[in-house]
């Protein structure tokens, strides 16, 4: 440090150890050039809101961008200046373990939610201390590696790059997001950190992006197990001229770049270029105004688990779970959920029930471990006629930061207790699903079920016990096919973080009504995997023959619930859908929306389009608006959606923009896949 050559941090934190860091940085090295401080704020510092892939459910853009508000408040009293997020990769296949960091398998719902958290982040001023530096990560591609498959070859097509994969990044660089991360993964047979058409030519000429790029961890020394650079020397020459201008972590740069720059393999200009762009993030922040303005150990004691943002992730964690099912058990008449206070004998079963840890998923770095209000803790403070028993254990994944794996995934010596509770209960509420940390980083999985014996013990349980409420917590979406057949309520709880106990029981006792809509599709199989709601029609959609079409011949096609979807403890009915399409730059399509139930309740009220014929053809259906409100019993609305170029148009084969006339459908409704439709011809 004091020869002056660390310009930034990772994994740094508390206000006092970052203040003594930048001390020497300022007052000790030849040009005082104040440091950086980066850190995985994915989704919160201390207090814990839910993992993205959940939040993303909320369709609330507004809690989101509070939510990382409130991160970029916690860590930048803690001394943090620039945060590892928002990760915008898109992504279609639930095996793999990073959909839980995203905001889902679309493109147009995950540039909002993108676009909310890098405001969250970032604020209106960047040299507040209270805003720090955001990253879109991981450029580009990362969300396709080939089965799901951790690190694995990304290989796609030039309309799915340009149409689903780029856009969050280009609209996280037109908000000015300050960082982009690139990522691990080749495209198109070229290592992402090497990449020049992306850094270079995509990012910093087309799309004047005047932040900097940080290389992903070690990804620029992996040049050389990618089969692309010989050493690391050569790796450091590769990654710097293709635009990689900070190296995170492969000690490449700092190794080589002087000589590299002495021998002329990299021209001064680029490591000028490089300097300037990390320079202008560190005096937007403020840094050479007041180096230690984010290291207020005051500030940083009140901050930290301050009681109102306990209060922020409550709110998102509730508006993030989605009612997947709710139905009556033959004879009783009534649907299960809400359950009616302290009226009966409540049987909970289930490891994660009980668990203060799991929910706070896998990107923790500086929370404390068990600070999550557990499920049976929010339940008990509804009622007391309630009794516990594990049934089985959740297998906890692999982690480099905790404890080995103990228990035993195959022991079922719980399931007799767990039985006998059961029969002696009226209401069983079971608590399944992914721990924390099977899902993230490299935890892909092959298979999409309750791991473990969970399965045998909801078997088990439904055996004896038919008044079911499966309380789903997990990181991606799981194929419970069985579930959905059999068990009469399903509530989808992801792994929502610190309030997650509060958050559920608010949900199952109707004290909130759920208005969740799934951020990615959830398949019937993992065979069906990569499924989404926006594919091509193909040359062979329907069966007009037996054998012949494009299908599964031991499996639907449909998935287990599509994208959009969600239940609430009241229903919504869609009329009136209108299209005005005089000024074909502002097409505006409005719809009347009606609570038809006997509660309020939240709906997201989804647009989707069909442009039915194209020089590049256009999926069958792509979302381009949706629009979340409340409505009380009875109440109706009208909404209006508008379309203009840059929802009608979309991308070539050769990346230009273009907008072509012609007949397009449009669907309006509560999921992808109900709706009311209509139709306009674009002049
Ligand atoms: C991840 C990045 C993360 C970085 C720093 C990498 O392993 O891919 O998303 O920001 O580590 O922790």
């Amino acid at each position: 440090m004091r020869k002056g050559m660390v310009g930034a941090f990772l994994n740094v934190k508390g206000a006092n150890n970052v203040r003594k860091l930048q001390e020497i940085a300022v007052k000790e090295t030849r040009l005082g050039i104040p440091l950086l401080f980066g850190f995985d704020i994915i989704h919160g510092y201390k207090t814990l809101f839910p993992i993205p892939l959940g939040e993303a459910a909320s369709w609330d853009l507004a809690a989101i961008e509070k939510s990382a508000r409130i991160s970029a408040i916690e860590a930048s009293a803690a001394g943090i200046n620039w945060t590892f997020a928002p990760m915008v990769d898109i992504s279609r296949d639930a095996r793999w373990g990073r959909v839980m960091e995203g905001a889902g398998e679309d493109t147009y719902l995950g540039t909002k939610i993108g676009l909310a958290r890098i405001r969250g982040f970032q604020g209106d001023d960047l040299s507040a201390n209270n805003t720090i530096a955001a990253t879109a990560k991981h450029f580009a591609g990362y969300g396709f590696a080939e089965a799901g498959r951790e690190y694995n070859t990304v290989d796609v097509g030039t309309s799915t790059l340009y149409n689903v994969i780029l856009p969050p990044f280009k609209a996280a660089v037109d908000a000015g997001v300050q960082t982009v991360m690139n990522s691990f993964n080749t495209l198109n047979g070229v290592p992402a950190t090497g990449n020049k058409m992306l850094q270079r030519d995509i990012l910093k000429d087309a799309w004047k992006f005047n932040g900097f790029v940080v290389s992903d961890w070690g990804s620029g020394m992996e040049l050389t197990d990618h089969g692309f650079a010989r050493d690391l020397k050569h790796a450091a020459e590769l990654s710097a001229n293709a635009g990689s201008d900070m190296d995170m972590e492969s000690y490449a740069y700092v190794t080589y770049l002087k000589e590299l720059v002495e021998t002329g393999k990299v021209e001064i200009k680029v490591v000028d270029d490089a300097v300037k762009r990390i320079l202008r993030v560190k005096f937007k922040l403020g840094l050479f105004d007041d180096p230690y303005r984010y290291c207020d150990a005051a500030r940083e004691k009140e901050m930290l688990y301050n009681p109102a943002h306990a209060v922020a992730a409550l709110d998102v964690a509730r508006k993030s779970i989605v009612l997947l099912k709710n139905e009556y058990v033959k004879g009783s008449g009534i649907n299960l959920l809400p359950i009616a206070k302290n009226q009966q004998q409540i049987a909970v079963i289930g490891a994660l029930a009980d668990d203060k840890n799991s929910p706070l998923g896998n990107w923790r770095l500086a929370s404390d471990d068990n600070t999550a209000v557990s499920v049976m803790e929010g339940l008990k403070k509804y009622t007391s006629n309630i009794r516990y028993a594990k049934g089985a254990d959740v297998v906890r994944g692999k982690t480099e930061f905790g404890s080995p794996v103990t228990v035993n995934e195959a022991d079922s010596s719980g399931f007799k207790a767990a039985v006998q509770l059961a029969m002696s209960s009226e209401l069983v509420i079971m608590v399944l699903g992914e721990h924390g940390y099977q899902s993230g980083e490299a935890r892909s999985r092959t298979k999409l079920d309750l791991p473990g014996v969970q399965q045998q013990l909801l078997e088990a349980v439904y055996a004896v016990n038919k008044n079911i409420v499966l309380v789903l917590m997990n990181g991606r979406p799981l194929a419970i096919t069985w579930a959905q057949e059999k068990i009469p309520a399903i509530v989808e709880a992801w792994q929502l973080g610190s309030q997650i106990g509060n958050a559920v029981a608010q949900v199952l006792f109707g004290d909130h009504n759920p208005s969740g809509k799934l951020p990615m599709t959830f398949p019937r199989s993992v065979g069906q995997v990569p499924i989404y709601y926006n594919p091509y029609n193909t040359g062979r959609p329907g069966p007009k023959t037996e054998v012949f079409w494009s299908h599964y011949s031991d499996e639907s096609n449909k998935p287990l619930y599509p994208f959009g979807f969600g239940l609430s403890y009241t229903s919504f009915t869609y009329s009136n859908l209108a299209i005005h399409d005089e000024d074909p730059a502002n097409i505006k399509v409005t719809v009347t929306v009606k609570n038809t139930g006997k509660l309020e309740g939240e709906e997201v009220a989804q647009l989707y389009i069909r442009d039915k014929t194209a020089s590049v053809v256009r999926p069958i259906k792509e979302l381009k608006g949706f629009s979340k409100f409340s409505l009380k019993a009875g109440e109706a609305r009208q909404v209006e959606f508008i379309l203009t170029a840059a929802e009608l148009g979309f991308y070539d084969n050769t990346g230009t923009f273009i907008v072509e006339p012609g007949e397009f459908d449009v669907m309006v409704g509560g999921n992808s896949t109900e709706g009311i439709s209509g139709k306009f011809t674009l002049k």
